[in-house]
This record gives structure tokens, sequence and C-alpha cells, in this order.
């Protein structure tokens, strides 16, 4: 299985603000397996990092959207992390860029899900020497329990115009310039972690709706940094400065 020799796990702190203590009934704990939840359960996908050639078959000529646990996808240079986020419920994952560069990794990230029923999301731009994109977005669609399609959302680059920490990357991402970005060995001062607010929509296997995503939809993305309060310092005070 391609995953086994590609995975590394990297820095992944899962943060839940609306703790329900209901149970988790979904075993699957592969990204690479089907899994088919239900409102209370966990939800096990994987962000791939790589370029965004090689999240084609056949180094760009091919436009199949294929999973990075399929073989047909040769990801040689490429990180994987691994979440497993509460369905539908707000939570925010973090990746840790203090030592994991993604501009070192091709610069693009998927997210995917599933073996039988594979899913995954376009390419998004993480960065590159001039720019990293630090906030994202990722909405993932169940129809009866089983994952459908995850998509980036963006809602363009209202919260960072004016503000000249940022530069509007295709009138829909707000970046920050790389090298302001903290790195081991560099003299950056801005944390530049990835931060990837999570939403849910579509029907559980019980048929139940998940409505996270119109939670979100309905708060400014940005203010969701100020729910996290178990969120490291730096990430959430680097928002509160900006924002
Ligand atoms: C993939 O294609 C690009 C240009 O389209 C080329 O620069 C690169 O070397 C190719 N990579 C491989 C592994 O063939
Ligand atoms: C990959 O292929 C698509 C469609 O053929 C093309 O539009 C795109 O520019 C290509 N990307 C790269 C980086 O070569
Ligand atoms: C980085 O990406 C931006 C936006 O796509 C592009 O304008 C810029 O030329 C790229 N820089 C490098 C060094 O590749
Ligand atoms: C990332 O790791 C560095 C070094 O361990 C730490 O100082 C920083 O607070 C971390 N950032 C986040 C957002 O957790």
């Amino acid at each position: 299985m391609a995953i086994t020799q590609i995975a590394t796990i990297i820095f992944i702190y899962i943060i839940s603000v609306l703790s329900e203590s209901r149970s988790d009934t979904n075993h699957v704990f592969s990204p690479c397996s089907d899994a088919k939840i239900q409102r209370s359960d966990g939800f096990t996908f994987g962000i791939a990092f790589s370029t965004k050639n090689s999240f084609y078959p056949d180094n760009n000529s091919s436009r199949v959207q294929l999973s990075p646990c399929d073989k047909r996808l040769s990801l040689s240079n490429s990180q994987i992390a691994v979440f497993r986020p509460k369905v539908d419920q707000i939570s925010l994952l973090t990746i840790n860029t203090s030592k994991f560069s993604p501009d070192a990794y091709g610069g693009y990230m998927v997210a995917f899900a599933g073996r039988k029923y594979a899913a995954r999301s376009l390419p998004a731009f993480v960065a590159n020497g001039t720019f990293t994109v630090t906030s994202f977005t990722l909405a993932l669609e169940f129809k009866k329990g089983r994952l459908q399609n995850l998509f980036w959302k963006r809602d363009g680059c209202s919260k960072c115009s004016g503000d000249s920490n940022f530069v509007c990357l295709n009138n829909q991402d707000c970046a920050i310039k790389t090298n302001s970005c903290l790195k081991q060995g560099q003299g950056g001062s801005v944390d530049c972690s990835l931060g990837i607010q999570m939403a849910f929509s579509g029907t559980d296997k019980h048929m139940s709706v998940l409505n996270s995503w119109y939670e979100v939809k309905n708060l400014r993305q940005y203010s969701l940094y100020g729910l996290y309060s178990n969120l490291k310092d730096s990430l959430t005070s680097q928002y509160n400065k900006f924002f």
C-alpha cells in the first residue's frame, strides 16, 4: 500500500470546541479505508503535501482525481498528516510548520479518505518560497454516512484586505510572505502554522443532518480562532493581532 511507504505522520493537534462526550462507534482508523459514520463518531482522513502535478496521474497528463492511497499516483517527495475530528463538531486542526515546510514538499495539499468509496479534494496552494497561506476551511460532505466530497471553502480576501501583513492571491487566499515565517534556523517572526477549520454537511447513516457547515458559514472565518481557548497562544494571538 503506497501510503505506508510515504506516510510520515507530522505534528497534529486536534482541538474540539464543543466537547460532547458521546461515543465514537467508527472503528475505521485508516484514511485509506471506507467508513460509514453517525453524528457522534470520529472520522479519519488524511492530508497529503506534494507538487500540484503529482496529484494527477502521469505527471499531470491525466485529469483523473485519484486518492493519494491509490498506487497509480507516484507521490515520491510527499508528506501525509492524518486527523480524526469528531463528525459535526466545529474543530480547528493545526499543522505546526516550525519544523515542517510545506514548500519543501511541493507546496500543495489535498485532503482525502476512503478506498472503494475514495474521495479527495482538489489541490490547494499552501506555500512556495514567496507566499504562505495559513488559513483554510475544509468541508466534508456525507451522504447516508459515506463521504462523498471534500471541498476547500474560500470566502475571498475580505479578512485581509487593507492589512499590509497579507497579500491576496488569486482573489481567494490571504497569504503571508514566507520570509516572515518563523522557521528553524531562519529569522522570521510569524508562526505560519496551518489552521484548518472543519465543517461537515450532508447526512449520517441514520439520515440525521450534519450542519456544522452552517454554523461555520454564519461566523466570520477568523473570529473562530478566538473560540479555541486550548490552542497554543502563538496561533491565537497571531490572529488576534492581525484581525
Ligand atoms: C513533469 O512535467 C513537468 C512539466 O510539465 C516537468 O518539468 C517535470 O520534470 C516532469 N516530472 C517528471 C517526474 O516527469
Ligand atoms: C496540468 O494540466 C492542466 C490541464 O491539462 C493544465 O491546465 C495545467 O496548467 C497543468 N499544470 C501544470 C503545473 O503543468
Ligand atoms: C509563488 O506563488 C505565487 C502565487 O501563485 C506566484 O505568484 C509566485 O510567482 C510564486 N513564487 C515562486 C518563487 O514560485
Ligand atoms: C509550533 O512549534 C513551536 C516550536 O515547538 C512552538 O514554539 C509554537 O508555539 C508551535 N505553534 C503552534 C501553533 O502550536
